[in-house]
């Protein structure tokens, strides 16, 4: 058979800290193909972080262990800076929290969204920004010309989401990562969003990674899911069986209905300890 899309097998992520490292991925292993993958959790369980480390992108003061770390094929773990970039560039997106961390206010969105052609095609402007105007269409921005040549600023927070994904798609990647994606919106919103992500999916034929605080959300738009506990993985399931897991953590985790407010804030979950 074919290796999946991603594959993560054996991955840690530690910190130095007073009392030595301290393990917050600890050994964990899934894989992502052509599907919706979330990566669910109480807050502190170490989803940001293992999405960081398939990107190489975790805090220099990291360290970083897998058996294996690979993506199309390709292993990530001998793979050199100059490969990293390109992989950035070409093979995985990333999508974070909110756009307003993400979206250099000081340039047009325009050019945000061309950027990457820019770095790693040798399309011409004109190219360039045809296929940025299309890509503002396809991810349902009214009037793509007019947020082409607008400032981050004159954007709501949907539309500065839906800018952030047409960054990240207008290169193609296989795999998508989607840190929280929408927690910053209105449930409406996030709706839409997450119905829009999966739509793109399907149309692209790429993997999604999909990092959410919410199983609720989770069981409407992804396939599988992998719960995370103290850097650990609890269990893995299928997102139409969330509703009816079996770990007492996955149970009060889909009880627990998290809000843009209760965001960063820890899940009153019995007694677990990061
Ligand atoms: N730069 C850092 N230095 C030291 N520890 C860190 C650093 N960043 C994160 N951590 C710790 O790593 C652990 C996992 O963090 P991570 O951001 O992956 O959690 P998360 O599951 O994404 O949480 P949330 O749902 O709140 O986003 C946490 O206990 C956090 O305190
Ligand atoms: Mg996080």
């Amino acid at each position: 058979m074919a290796e999946p899309l991603l594959s993560v097998q054996d991955l840690s992520v530690s910190f130095p800290s007073a009392a030595g490292m301290v393990r917050v991925v600890d050994g964990i292993g899934f894989s992502v193909d052509r599907e919706i993958v979330a990566l669910v959790g109480e807050s502190g369980s170490g989803k940001s972080m293992t999405g960081r480390a398939i990107m190489g992108l975790l805090p220099h003061h990291a360290q970083m262990r897998a058996a294996r770390l690979s993506f199309g094929g390709q292993d990530l773990l001998s793979l050199p800076a100059s490969g990293w970039n390109a992989l950035r560039g070409n093979g995985i997106g990333l999508i974070l929290q909110d756009p307003k961390y993400s979206l250099n206010p000081a340039h047009k969105v325009g050019r945000q969204v061309e950027e990457t052609l820019l770095l790693h095609t040798r399309l011409s402007g004109a190219e360039r920004r045809e296929q940025a105007l299309d890509m503002l269409h396809k991810v349902g921005l009214p009037d793509p010309k007019r947020v082409y040549s607008s400032y981050p600023a004159a954007l709501s927070g949907g539309m500065g989401q839906r800018v952030m994904i047409a960054a990240m798609l207008i290169n193609r990647p296989k795999l998508l990562i989607a840190d929280e994606p929408t927690s910053a919106l209105d449930r409406e919103l996030q709706s839409q969003i997450l119905a829009l992500l999966r739509s793109l999916t399907e149309e692209f034929g790429m993997g999604l990674l999909l990092i959410s605080h919410d199983l609720q959300q989770v069981a409407q738009f992804a396939d599988r899911a992998v719960v995370m506990r103290g850097g650990r993985i609890e269990e893995e399931l299928a997102s139409a069986d969330l509703a009816n897991a079996q770990s007492a953590y996955t149970r009060a985790l889909w009880a627990a209905r998290p809000s843009a407010k209760t965001y960063g804030t820890r899940l009153p979950v019995y007694g677990a300890g990061a």
